[in-house]
């Protein structure tokens, strides 16, 4: 039996499911900001244990963004991940305005697209849409940009 709780994930359990999927590693710094600025988070326990997680950012009208998606790898292909998404998505469909329309929206890791899909996502560029873009950007001292790439430590997880 799988227990969705909203807004209660903690930093330690965010922290050790995204080491379970080996997404890279976040400052604990990081990781409070990051999720005290989440629009909205979901843990899912199972006997207790927090097996998954998955979280909102975005502005809650014109864009909602999941990121942090995570099941952990013994309990994956058993519906949580997809019962994650919906969850997701209801909250955004209950956060926005009638009458407009919202991006739902996500980088997608390699090998998932099939779940996304199933779930209602497309995968751009189509002749209409562009692709998504994105840039790493690796923060030095004073604030002020490192010139090191380490976006091929980011491909080895989100
Ligand atoms: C992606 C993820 C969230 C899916 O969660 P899940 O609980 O395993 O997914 P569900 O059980 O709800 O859905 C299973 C279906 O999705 C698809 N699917 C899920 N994981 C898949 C994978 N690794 N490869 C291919 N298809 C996959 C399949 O169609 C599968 O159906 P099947 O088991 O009948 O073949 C989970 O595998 C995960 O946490 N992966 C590691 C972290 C990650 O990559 N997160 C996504 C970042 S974008």
């Amino acid at each position: 039996m799988v227990q969705l709780v909203e807004d209660k994930l903690d930093i330690d359990t965010y922290l050790e499911l995204r080491e379970s999927v080996h997404f890279h590693p976040l400052t604990r710094d990081q990781a409070e900001k990051g999720l005290k600025n989440s629009l909205y988070t979901l843990v899912a326990y199972q006997d207790g244990r927090a097996v998954g997680m998955g979280r909102i950012v975005g502005d809650g009208a014109i864009i909602c963004y999941v990121q942090d998606l995570i099941i952990r790898p013994e309990v994956q292909r058993q519906g949580i991940g997809g019962l994650l998404l919906d969850s997701l998505k209801d909250f955004v469909i209950r956060e926005a305005y009638e009458g407009t329309m919202v991006m739902f929206d996500l980088m997608c890791a390699i090998g998932r697209e099939e779940f996304y899909k199933k779930h209602g996502f497309i995968s751009r560029p189509t002749k209409e849409l562009g692709p998504g873009m994105i840039q790493y950007l690796t923060i030095g001292e004073s604030g002020k940009e490192k010139t090191e790439d380490i976006s091929g430590d980011i491909k080895k997880g989100e």
